[in-house]
């Protein structure tokens, strides 16, 4: 078997791309990306998930499939070391789904404490879509059709990970070592691996309006840093504040480095300073503000301003996509080519086949 090392992961295409993906998931891509210790990178779409709670609405995910190919261009993925794709593109999915489908109980699903939790988020009630209780399913073959060895996914994702460790497992003990076990990377601290949104909510979502986009201007960041979520009990500068809950901290704890201290707020060496002084009391929450606003414009910035540039030739995004398909399809046939001998139904590739059959009735 190969040893190749391997980055597979991707995102819904619901919407645009916000902060949140970008310290959970996307920033870490483009290291990874040009860390060069991995052979292949691949960054897909996944518009067939997409659908299977938006089936109603299928221009939502089509507008969404330009917007995340923009936002991951932004950030810097760069289609000459990572293939970015579409996951309808490729139908060696649906066929890998298939024969998988075989090594999953509905016992199994159900536990899926992801798939549980989603149910309730949805309403779905007593009727789920059967492709969406499936889900799992098909992501461990967006995983396994390309040997995937590492998925740089947040933690939400963990419970579909170990689903498809399991999956692969089972293949391979029926079937022979075919594919590859992979192993879930998760984002490097607590801050990172769920932003809250600006209002201090558990979670950044579209539906509750307290995103920071990555495609949001300079003044709409401006805005929104300045009106988020801090200590309420903290009203006077000189009050003690909380940092726990307390959003501009959390946001400070997944953006900030050192030397934006020395530039924007060089009064601290760092943010274990900013934070103390904070706690004892002293310091108001629009200084604080105003140093995260620097910050995120600072990270921000060139990001809006690639992500402007490639606005400027749609057709060339498109085309990224078009390739990038393609690349990924060659990947797909390959392992499922090795997949349907070891299920043993390449009928009309096994020589041998056919020459054991004719034995076997002549005699
Ligand atoms: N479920 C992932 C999400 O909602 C998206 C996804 C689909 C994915 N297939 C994947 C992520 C395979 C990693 C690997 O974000």
């Amino acid at each position: 078997m190969s040893k190749e090392k391997i980055i597979l992961t991707g995102d819904r295409p619901t919407g645009k791309l916000h902060i949140g993906h970008y310290v959970g998931s996307l920033r870490r891509r483009v290291e990874l990306q040009n860390s060069g210790l991995y052979d292949k990178i691949f960054v897909f779409e996944a518009d067939g998930q997409a659908l299977t709670d938006n089936i109603d609405n299928p221009e939502k995910v089509r507008q969404n499939v330009i917007e995340v190919a923009l936002d991951y261009l932004a950030v810097g993925l760069d289609p000459s070391k990572s293939t970015i794709f579409i996951q309808s593109q490729i139908p060696e999915l649906c066929e890998l789904t298939f024969y998988f489908m075989d090594l999953v109980s509905v016992a199994r699903l159900q536990r899926n404490p992801t798939v549980k939790s989603e149910i309730l988020l949805r309403k779905f009630e007593s009727s789920i879509p059967v492709g969406f209780f499936t889900y799992p399913i098909s992501q461990t073959a967006d995983i396994a059709a390309f040997k995937a060895t590492t998925v740089p996914v947040g933690e939400d994702q963990e419970p579909m990970l170990e689903q498809a460790r399991e999956i692969v497992r089972r293949f391979n003990y029926i079937y022979g070592d075919t594919l590859v076990e992979p192993e879930i990377l998760l984002p490097e601290n607590a801050a990172c691996l769920r932003l809250p949104g600006t209002d201090g909510k558990a979670k950044m979502s579209k539906s509750l309006g307290n995103c920071i986009y990555l495609s949001d201007s300079a003044d709409e960041v401006e805005k929104k840093v300045k009106s988020m979520y801090t200590d309420p009990t903290h009203i006077k500068v000189s009050d003690p504040g909380k940092l726990e809950g307390n959003t501009v901290f959390t946001y400070l704890d997944a953006f900030s480095r050192p030397e934006h201290f020395e530039r924007y707020l060089s009064d601290y060496a760092n943010l274990d300073e900013l934070k103390a002084h904070y706690t004892r009391g002293g310091l108001g929450d629009m200084k604080v503000k105003k140093f995260l606003a620097a910050v995120m414009q600072e990270e921000l910035t060139p990001i809006r301003e690639r992500r402007k540039e490639f606005e400027k030739d749609i057709p060339a995004v498109y085309e990224m996509l078009r390739k990038g398909c393609e690349t990924a399809r060659e990947a797909a046939a390959q392992t499922l080519s090795e997949v349907r001998r070891a299920m043993k139904i390449n009928y009309f590739e096994d020589e041998n086949l056919i020459k054991e059959q004719s034995e076997r009735f002549s005699k």
